[in-house]
């Protein structure tokens, strides 16, 4: 789909339909050409209610107001009422933020039917953008131009994660993972490389290796590196990538492991971010590393009980295998601080089923030691759409993840608060120096989601992509 930016009045674009908000259930504004009518079909405006007048080739959308989310879920609305019509082409006008109309249509539109025998695409191929504002804002057409561009970065980005989050196990393998990344690195011009699991052995990562052993498809470890000229700093960003996660030993029921295929949602958001910010030529080199391995079971498994020694030479007891994705995390961290020494290190994961039950399916828990950091990171998610909340760190809950035979235990001896022991065990692998570098992000809830919500499909939705990219602007693009 194609947006393009036409400097004039609205009335004066031809298009085969109009998309008009109502805005606050505002009927008086002077774009709303059908109020009678609108009457006559009861369409009071409400947030996400939509009419198509088609003989009058306009579509009306509710929006609750001009606040940027609510522009993109209205945005979503308009393309999903009219994508399966016979129009080709639609025309809007600008509603204070021309990035969350591009955003809402791309990120509205997309849809996960790759292995559907009938397929129906989006008929709409171009939405044209005039330079008028509901408000009558001026706006510097150079701008809109630009942020038109980088939404469809941002949005595209987030539809690529998508689609590579809702890919199923039986294509997705750690393996496959990795010629994914070696495709976007040659296509985007980044350093790649991968280490197999001799290397992994190599490297003392047992934490990791351990995860993968059952598996006939072995695990990966992938590092991506994008380098502009003269960066303002080094961020390395961590993804869990359990290409499936069966439990292992300490096996799910069958009812939680249907989704698991999600399990590599981690990974796939930081190659959709590291491709974003390549194509944003954002001024800071990004490193996106990846614990890529499948949890299976098998006569090779790992098992409750074992004592496993990580790349720092910390000891773990392992007393569920289903907690995986730490161990993986673990010496993906180590490796992170080792090779890239970087100025922030990010980890997204969808490490625990106790997120979800603290913050809700659509909300990102936000970790770590430093609170100004998180309170950007959190002020950048909140601009970008992406919703997320912070569970706090305490003095008494390191303690729950004593072990008495190893260092730490990689379960918590408490059923509560398993969203946050769990970071706390990262935090045993974060070096004392780095500490204040690190933040950790569970997506568990809203990076596949079984239901639609908002501009988001049913399945995958990209979690993470956004939010780090308005992070990364806000603090290097300065
Ligand atoms: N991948 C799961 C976490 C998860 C649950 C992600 C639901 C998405 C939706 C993770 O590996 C896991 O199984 N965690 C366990 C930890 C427990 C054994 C301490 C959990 O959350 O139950
Ligand atoms: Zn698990
Ligand atoms: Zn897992």
């Amino acid at each position: 789909m194609k947006f393009e930016f036409i400097e004039k009045d609205i009335d004066k674009i031809s298009a085969d339909v109009e998309i008009i908000f109502i805005v606050e259930k505002n009927f008086d504004h002077k774009w709303v050409k059908d109020k009678e009518e609108l009457e006559l079909l009861n369409f009071k405006g409400e947030d996400e209610e939509s009419a198509l007048l088609a003989d009058k080739r306009r579509l009306y959308v509710g929006v609750k107001s001009l606040d940027s989310d609510d522009i993109r879920v209205a945005s979503a609305k308009a393309i999903k009422s009219i994508k399966n019509k016979n129009f080709k082409s639609a025309k809007i006008g600008i509603y204070s933020d021309v990035k969350a109309i591009v955003e809402g249509v791309l990120l509205g539109d997309y849809e996960f039917n790759r292995y559907k025998s009938k397929k129906e695409n989006s008929k709409i191929e171009t939405i044209y953008i005039s330079k008028e504002e509901y408000s009558n804002k001026e706006f510097d057409s150079v701008k809109i131009k630009q942020e038109i561009e980088e939404a469809k970065i941002v949005a595209n980005s987030t539809n690529y994660v998508r689609d590579l989050v809702n890919t199923p196990p039986n294509e997705i393998t750690p393996v496959t993972l990795a010629k994914v990344a070696k495709l976007l690195a040659k296509e985007k011009d980044l350093e790649y490389k991968v280490l197999d699991e001799n290397d992994l052995e190599k490297e003392g990562m047992n934490a990791f290796l351990a995860v993968g052993k059952a598996s006939a498809n072995p695990p990966r470890l992938i590092h991506l590196t994008y380098k502009p000229k003269n960066p303002k700093a080094k961020v390395a960003l961590v993804g869990k990538g359990l290409t499936y996660d069966s439990g292992g030993l300490s096996l799910k029921p069958s009812e939680y492991m249907v989704t698991m295929k999600s399990d590599k949602s981690g990974a796939c958001a930081v190659l959709g971010i590291i491709k974003a910010a390549k194509e944003l030529e954002l001024p800071i080199q990004i490193d996106a590393i990846i614990g890529a391995a499948e949890n299976m079971v098998g006569p090779n498994s790992y098992k409750p009980d074992d004592i496993l020694k990580a790349k720092n030479g910390k000891t773990i007891e392992v007393r569920n295998t289903d907690a995986e994705g730490r161990l993986v995390l673990a010496d993906s961290l180590c490796y992170a601080q080792e090779k890239v020494k970087p100025d922030f290190i990010l980890d997204f994961a969808t490490l625990t089923g106790a997120c979800v039950v603290a913050l809700g399916e659509y909300t990102t828990g936000v970790m770590g030691f430093n609170s100004s950091l998180k309170k950007k990171i959190l002020e950048a998610t909140k601009e970008s759409g992406e919703l997320a909340s912070e569970l706090p760190f305490n003095r008494y809950l390191p303690k729950l993840l004593k072990s008495q035979v190893a260092d730490i235990c990689n379960i918590s001896s408490s059923r509560y608060g398993g969203a946050i022991t769990a970071a706390l065990f990262l935090a045993e692998f974060i070096e004392e120096d780095n500490k204040d570098k690190w933040v950790h992000l569970d997506i568990a809830g809203p990076a596949y989601v079984e239901k639609e919500w908002g501009y988001n499909p049913y399945g995958a939705s990209g979690a993470g992509v956004r939010l780090a990219i308005k992070w990364l602007q806000k603090e290097f693009n300065k």
